[in-house]
């Protein structure tokens, strides 16, 4: 039988939804408005697109939405000052620096910068330090988002379960990891260097695909009735000379072989701003420390 499409369309929408009753909620009893600020350095076609996307979204959710640019030869002091600012300014509550940066700049130097408390990305040290110890912080968006949708197919409780995660990137596959671990699954990081991958994948009720490999993930090593969550937006070749995005698993054999199944587009790739908005909240509410339903 055909595997299950998961709607992360859909559940994004209903997550926006959410948040959005969530900061009338701030707004009106404590008159906490969200704000949440993005630096765009350069001129990276795909970052445009994504930065445009996250200000609407932010904005149709009753949120703040700061917006700043600095051109691509801007040098790293200038981003350093920028992020600091933000750092001190009450009405932000969530940073977010596009990535990439130009070559001259330091990511690392960039991302340490910014407040842990306003790392609505997760990717500052201090907050991956938390996610490994199981303490409170901020989680990045894309396995945050890939968590909900794997909960949501598999109902909720994911003690014992057999998960494997290919790609060990800090940005999706160590904390996704780190996540699935905490909900007492069995996790297994797969990377480049695996021995006999096909096997390994083969184990796997949950599998958490972001290798950024179009469809190396082959769709006859999925376990029958796996959860399957391809993290991949990869571009390809096609036909008449036009290009179609798709993901890290050869999706079209995988779906008679999955129970649930992420299309590429319109599965994970919707939740990762969902879950920033998610963030930008969660964020605000501890500034005052105020509990939130998020
Ligand atoms: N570039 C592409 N995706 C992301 C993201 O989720 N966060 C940041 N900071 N940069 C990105």
């Amino acid at each position: 039988m055909a595997a299950a499409l998961i709607d992360g369309k859909g559940f994004a929408a209903g997550l926006r939804l959410t948040v959005a009753a969530e900061v009338r909620r701030l707004v009106a009893d404590h008159g906490l408005m969200p704000g949440l600020a993005v630096v765009l350095v350069g001129d990276d076609p795909a970052s445009h697109v994504y930065v445009r996307n996250k200000n609407s979204q932010t904005r149709e959710a009753g949120m703040a939405s700061f917006e700043y640019r600095l051109p691509a030869d801007a040098p790293e002091s200038a981003l350093l000052e920028r992020v600091a600012a933000l750092n001190a300014d009450p009405a932000v509550h969530g940073i977010l620096v596009q990535l990439p940066l130009p070559r001259h700049m330091d990511a690392a130097r960039v991302l340490d910068l910014i407040d842990p408390a306003k790392d609505v990305d997760g990717f500052h040290v201090v907050n991956a330090g938390r996610l490994a110890v199981g303490a409170p912080g901020l989680v990045p968006c894309t396995p945050l988002g890939s968590l909900m949708l794997i909960k949501d197919c598999l109902g909720g409780d994911l003690a014992g379960r057999e998960a494997v995660v290919v790609g060990r990137s800090n940005i999706v596959g160590k904390p996704m990891a780190q996540l699935l671990l905490r909900e007492s699954c069995t996790v297994t990081i797969a990377h480049s260097k695996t021995r006999d991958l096909a096997a390994v994948v083969g184990r796997a009720e949950i599998l958490v695909a972001a290798v950024g490999i179009p469809a190396m993930i082959k769709g006859a090593w999925i376990r029958p009735g796996a959860c399957v969550i391809d993290v991949g937006i990869n571009r390809v070749a096609a036909a008449e000379g036009k290009t179609r995005l798709v993901g890290d698993v050869e999706f079209d054999i995988a779906l008679a072989h999955a129970g649930h199944i992420t299309p590429v587009p319109g599965g994970v790739g919707p939740m990762t701003i969902a879950c920033l908005l998610v963030n930008t909240v969660r964020a605000a509410c501890a500034s005052r420390g105020l509990s939130t339903v998020l």
